[in-house]
């Protein structure tokens, strides 16, 4: 971050995130968007990765973003603020890769999904979720190569940690860095987080602010 010495940014990624968070709205076109007047780090994966649940837990609020056993829960791109004044956006979108729901509604978010991430110039990083038991799988891999050929910085989040033995942790950690790493636009950095226990969280706290205000 220009203004902030690096080691501030732990310290301020806890008051940003033990301060007001709070939602905007709702948008289930491209032409609801917000207006772009500040940075915002989006959160993407499959659908019932975990998506809406990791905001709720990064911002210490339950009910926050909505969320569901059932896939398909999300299903407009939903914006929180962060800071009062505010510093900068959380956006919550539907999943992708969701097989069970209607092909025009897929069809739908699927272009939701690509224009907002392809077009929006605020956009300071995304948050590509993979869920731990599972790595990553093609559709992601989908999303990565589009995310790659239109330069969009991401980062590869692994979910649902404390279902898995720390070994196998460790393993599929290993194996989403080295294929992060043949990725442009990806992060070489795997984040391993639990919205469960909170495992993960400071870092990933910390890993947003870098983003949004660098
Ligand atoms: P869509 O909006 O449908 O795309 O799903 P989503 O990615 O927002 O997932 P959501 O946060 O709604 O969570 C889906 C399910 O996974 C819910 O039943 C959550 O309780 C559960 N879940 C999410 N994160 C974790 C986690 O870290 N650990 C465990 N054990 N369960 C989790
Ligand atoms: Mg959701």
């Amino acid at each position: 971050m220009s203004e902030e010495p690096d080691s501030n940014v732990e310290e301020i990624a806890r008051k940003l995130f033990s301060g007001p968070v709070s939602f905007l709205k709702s948008a289930p076109a491209l032409k609801f968007l917000p207006d772009a007047t500040a940075p915002e780090v989006a959160f993407a994966g499959r659908s019932n990765v975990g998506k809406s649940s990791l905001l709720n837990k990064l911002a210490n609020r339950t009910g926050l973003a909505r969320t569901s056993n059932t896939p398909g829960r999300t299903q407009e791109l939903n914006f929180f603020e962060v800071g009062d004044p505010l510093r900068f956006r959380l956006v919550d979108m539907p999943g992708y890769g969701f097989a069970k729901a209607p092909k025009d509604v897929v069809r739908k978010w699927r272009f939701l999904i690509n224009d907002y991430l392809r077009g929006r110039a605020v956009l300071k990083r995304t948050l590509v979720l993979v869920d731990s038991r599972h790595g990553i799988k093609d559709v992601d891999r989908e999303v990565m190569k589009m995310l790659d050929e239109a330069a969009v910085s991401y980062q590869l989040v692994l979910t649902k940690a404390d279902k898995v033995k720390a070994t196998e942790l460790e393993e599929v950690t290993r194996r989403t860095a080295e294929e992060a790493r043949r990725h442009v636009a990806a992060y070489p950095e795997i984040i391993a987080t639990s919205s469960e226990t909170g495992f993960g969280m400071d870092r990933l706290r910390e890993e947003v602010v870098r983003a949004a205000l660098a």
